[in-house]
Formats: C-alpha cells, structure tokens, sequence
C-alpha cells in the first residue's frame, strides 16, 4: 500500500481552508464471474492497489465546488448547486450522481469543496467510477455523518450509474471497491449479496495488464448483452439466468441466436467462480488455470465480449510456464486482461507479456499488478 499523500496543502491553496476529511476507495480486478452479476450469480473480484482519493470539507450553502487533479480539464473548478444536477460533465456526472441519489434517498447533506485525484486508469475494466462512487460515497458519509454501512454504500454508487450516469450495470464494481481488500478476493453472491473473503494461496500472485484499448458500459454492447440475458430468461420462463440449473442447457440452446450461447456462458461461468472458490480454499493450483481460459474462452466464442488485442495477451501469457492462467476481465470490449501466476514471477513475467504485445499490436500494455516498482 502506498504511503498517504499529503493532498490538504492542495486542497488548501485551492479553497482558501483546510480540508475536513480525507477518504479513498480501490480499483477492482475480477478474478472470475464474469457478466453473471446482472444475472443474479457469482462473482470473485479483488480490489488493486490503484485508487482514487478524496479530500474534501462541508460548505454552509447548497454549492459543490469540484476539482480533479487529474481527470478531465486540467486546473479548472467545476461547480453546480444541490438539486441542480444534470447529466453530461464527464467525471463531474459520478460526483453529481452521487449528490443525486443521496439526496434522492432522503440522506441530509450540503454543499461541500472537493479535491480529488485517481491511479485508476478509465475504461481499462478495472472500476474507475465504482472508485471515485465509493470514495465519495466514504468521504460524505463522514463529512456528514450518514448512517451507511458499507452494503448500502455499494447499492448506493450502483444506482449512481444505473439512474444518474445511464451504465446499467450489476453490484459487483461497487460491492468489491466497498468491501474487497487485504490480497483476498470477495466471492460474492449477487443474489441477496451474501459474501465471503477468499485468500489467495501463498503459491500464486495475480498479474493485471491494460490493453490500452479503452471501452465505456454507458454504450451499446454491454446494454445490448443485458438485454439478450433477460430475453432470454423470459423465453425459459425464469426471472434470472440464476433460476436455470445446467440440466437445463439443452433447452436454452433451442433459443434463437445468439441466446442460447448468451444463456451457456452465464451457466458456465457461474460454475466456474464455485470451482475456483473450491480450487483457492484446497490450494489446487492445476485446477486454477484451467478455469481461467476456459473463461476467457467463453467470454470470447459465447458472450463475445473480447477484442483481438485481449485474445493477444492470453495467448502470450499461454506462451509462459509460469502462468497458471488468463482471462479477460471486466465488461470487456477492451481493458484488462488478468493473470494468476506463480508466486515471485510476476513482475518479470508481465513485463515480458507486455513488450511483445506493445511490439506487435498498434497498443501499449502497462502493467498494474504488480505495482511496477518506484524509479524503473
Ligand atoms: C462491468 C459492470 C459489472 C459487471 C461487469 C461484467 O464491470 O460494471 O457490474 O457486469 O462489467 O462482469
């Protein structure tokens, strides 16, 4: 974990008084559980040490005064009063929605300044807005001394996207940048939102490398494979991709195309996040990586939410022994592909991954877990 910055001198320069709270909220990278969290299934994401910080202090009128140090046009404040949100400032809209919903859902707050600063690279499938939400959400919480817990915090930053911003999105983001951490990954079921924290063996580490192939979930192909999800559930005469045993996948694959390839990826997919549970908790490292690119395979011929670059890093990872397994991860249509390697390889097996695809695709991939060491 990175040390604390000390942002209140910035805060200060730019408000004229110093800043009353100071809060922060993680990036996630999903392990396995892939597009099954608007189904009503399993995910398992962990939170990256990539985050995004907000420091900010209660005003005595209605106005939020809002600057990003590094999202967004650069060196300007932007402002809006409480109740006057409206849709269309880029990053502004997360800290509108935000002030929206809240407000919607009856919670007391005024104005307030807002600094705030994020690693969390966007549209790499790694959670940016669930991010800057959650860290909102944290900071407001204390500064006005809401009574949320950090369930109904997530539920909160969901219906941000899905009412405010137009992402129809599942729980999973906000669910693992509110209540993921410590190096284990949340299995979590999105139905009823039971979870649990899952560590991962001391053999493996994960690996997160970004495309650089950026996507957005406010666009067509995320709502479009949504809306496939529920077609199909109402033609099987379900309420949820979650009702349909795999006894039933026959059945879903008479559907017309291509649902009953939608209907077998979800299937799937919630089978595999059991087996990896399974797999984690027994420490059986052989089964890990199959379950990886069996999901990236059905991501990718089933649920078609992957791009030739992310099939490229899989394949080189697929080049590496010391790779158990890969997968893209995320909503997909670009991002970031994540990696479960042996334990100690990590960093020089993803710089390794990342210069031959930086050579033969028209990207560059970064590496963002392992933290690339300060000063290489
Ligand atoms: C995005 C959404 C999540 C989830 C994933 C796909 O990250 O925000 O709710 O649906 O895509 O698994």
């Amino acid at each position: 974990m990175r040390a604390p910055p000390d942002d209140a001198p910035r805060f200060e320069a730019l408000f004229g008084r110093p800043p009353r709270v100071h809060a922060r909220a993680p990036g996630r990278v999903n392990l396995i559980g892939e597009h099954t969290d608007y189904n009503g299934g399993f995910v398992l994401p962990m939170a990256i040490p990539q985050q995004t910080e907000v420091v900010l202090a209660p005003r005595e009128d209605r106005k939020v005064r809002a600057f990003s140090a590094n999202l967004g046009a650069q060196g300007q404040v932007d402002e809006y009063e409480l109740g006057q949100e409206r849709r269309g400032r880029g990053w502004l809209d997360y800290v509108q929605g935000v002030t929206h919903v809240l407000r919607g859902e009856g919670h007391a707050i005024g104005g307030f300044d807002l600094w705030l600063r994020s690693d969390v690279p966007v549209g790499s499938g790694l959670s940016s807005s669930a991010a800057l939400e959650v860290a909102l959400l944290r900071g407001l919480r204390e500064a006005f001394g809401l009574a949320l817990d950090d369930v109904r915090l997530a539920l909160l930053g969901q219906k941000v996207e899905c009412d405010f911003v137009g992402a129809p999105v599942g729980v999973m983001d906000q669910m693992a940048s509110s209540l993921a951490g410590g190096g284990a990954a949340l299995f979590l079921d999105t139905r009823g939102l039971r979870y649990e924290r899952v560590p991962l063996p001391a053999g493996v580490e994960p690996i997160v490398i970004n495309s650089g192939v950026t996507h957005s979930h406010a666009g067509g192909d995320y709502r479009v494979r949504r809306a496939e999800c529920e077609r199909a559930a109402g033609l099987l005469g379900v309420a949820q991709l979650r009702d349909l045993s795999e006894q039933e996948l026959p059945r879903a694959l008479t559907l017309p195309e291509p649902l009953g390839r939608r209907v077998r990826h979800v299937l799937t997919e919630n089978a595999r996040v059991l087996d990896t549970v399974r797999a984690l908790r027994a420490e059986d490292l052989a089964v890990l990586g199959p379950l990886l690119y069996a999901s990236h395979a059905s991501q990718r011929d089933d649920y078609e939410v992957s791009v030739p670059e992310i099939d490229l890093l899989v394949d080189l990872a697929r080049a590496e022994p010391d790779v158990l397994g890969a997968r893209l991860t995320g909503g997909g249509f670009g991002g970031s592909v994540v990696m479960l390697a042996r334990a100690g390889k990590g960093a020089a097996v993803a710089a390794r991954i990342a210069a031959r695809y930086t050579e033969r695709s028209a990207h560059k991939a970064t590496v963002l877990v392992p933290e690339p060491q300060q000063g290489l």
